[in-house]
């Protein structure tokens, strides 16, 4: 039955009163017709007091919503578009790490992709939502060619003074195998070389893709392997990197019960990693293909929600978690940011067919942004007016301090 054992703790939908809503029905239909404004947060602000800024680590970001790492963050037509529309931050495509000789022991994850399809899904609690079929993994075309497009990308976000996140997948070893020394220190080392050609406006992102197709590996199954993954690649990292850098993980649903996601949700808030992504898609071991949909969103915030204490803990001036999976409005970012996530990280909500959409021009990411922070009945600002959110990233700074009651706050 649609709602049994469903995490949410916010209604589908809100109803704002009087002239509240008309101001953000008017907006939304403003912007369908003419495009977003391009000071969002500022507009924001002045019209309805209401601070939209996100935050990765100590950078504080325009707004919480960004793109996240996959097929829609490859080439600089992606970039940009994001940029002007209006994003908060970027993860680029995941590069395979290699070593000098263009070796890599990961060199089944730079296959070639095959055609995405974006179709529904219908989840075990029975919502229908939207998942991309694919095959692919990370980048496919050389390595030389990724830290031009990461300088390219560096640039323009530089322009625009939005953080560029880059993402890298490395070899994660068996219980009696050494680390890729190699592959750590030529990857790490060509992509902070990049990163120190110029002055830059923030720190080195770097995001490591623990991705759901590891779920292929037995490795997976034994927590003590993902341990050691956990403790030794932030360190391998830092050791060939530099000292202005901000190194994250995106961690992997395992397939299987919540108990063991739970588990490694707690090795990674426990790790060194600067920032985390909790978490990445769900893995069908028979199909051998990662998925969406609300299964996504119901797992990863059953899991936050078991882990408050953990994840309070873990969060700082300097620490930050994101969330991804299932973003598809604000109400859903707001799931997140109640567990402790201020910012977000999108793929799937980009790719839905136009019709979904109600803007009927400009780019995908701004058609999304508008439905995400002022559709009138999902957006973040008709729900942060509804729950009396003044600014997006206190949301997240009262789980810090108990506030946020997600478990008494149920509005079902
Ligand atoms: C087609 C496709 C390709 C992806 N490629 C990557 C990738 O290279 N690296 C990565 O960390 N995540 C990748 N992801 C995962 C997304 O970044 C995102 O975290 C995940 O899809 C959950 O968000 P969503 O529900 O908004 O799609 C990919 C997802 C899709 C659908």
């Amino acid at each position: 039955m649609l709602g049994i054992n469903e995490p949410y703790v916010f209604p589908d939908e809100v109803e704002l009163d009087g002239k509240l809503r008309r101001m953000v029905e008017e907006d939304y239909t403003k912007f369908n017709r003419n495009g977003l404004p391009d000071d969002i947060g500022g507009y924001v602000l002045k019209k309805y007091g209401i601070g939209l800024d996100g935050r990765i680590c100590d950078i504080r970001l325009r707004n919480p919503f960004g793109k996240a790492s996959g097929q829609l963050s490859m080439n600089l037509n992606q970039v940009k578009d994001d940029l002007e529309a209006g994003l908060g931050f970027i993860v680029l495509k995941t590069v395979i790490a290699q070593d000098e000789s263009g070796k890599s022991r990961m060199e089944d994850w730079k296959t070639r992709e095959s055609r995405m399809v974006v179709e529904r899904i219908r989840s075990k609690g029975g919502r229908i939502g939207w998942t991309v079929n694919w095959r692919g993994r990370g980048w496919s075309k050389s390595f030389e060619d990724y830290l031009d497009f990461y300088r390219a990308s560096l640039e323009m976000g530089d322009e625009y003074e939005v953080p560029i996140i880059v993402s890298c997948m490395f070899h994660v070893p068996s219980k009696d195998e050494e680390f890729e020394v190699k592959e750590f220190e030529f990857t790490v080392s060509k992509l902070c070389g990049v990163y120190l050609e110029k002055r830059r406006k923030f720190d080195m992102l770097m995001e490591v893709d623990f991705s759901p197709t590891l779920n292929l590996l037995d490795d997976v199954k034994d927590p003590e392997n993902v341990r050691r993954w956990f403790d030794e690649i932030p360190k391998l990292i830092r050791n060939y990197g530099i000292s202005r850098m901000k190194v994250g993980a995106k961690i992997f649903n395992v397939v299987g019960d919540d108990e063991y996601q739970k588990e490694i949700a707690r090795m990674a808030l426990t790790s060194d990693f600067d920032f985390l992504t909790f978490f990445n898609r769900l893995f069908d071991p028979v199909k051998k293909m990662a998925y969406g949909g609300y299964d996504l969103s119901d797992r990863n915030l059953r899991v936050m929600d078991e882990l408050r204490d953990e994840i309070a803990n873990y969060i700082s001036s300097q620490r930050t978690i994101s969330g991804t999976g299932n973003i598809d409005s604000g109400r859903m970012m707001l799931e997140y940011a109640v567990r402790g996530c201020s910012s977000g990280q999108i793929h799937t909500f980009f790719q839905i067919p136009l019709r979904f959409y109600g803007m009927m021009r400009g780019s995908r990411t701004e058609r999304a942004l508008n439905e995400l922070i002022f559709n009138p009945k999902k957006g973040l600002i008709p729900f942060m007016i509804h729950e009396g959110f003044g600014r997006f990233t206190d949301i997240v700074e009262n789980l810090k301090r108990g506030e946020n009651d997600a478990g008494e706050r149920d509005h079902r």
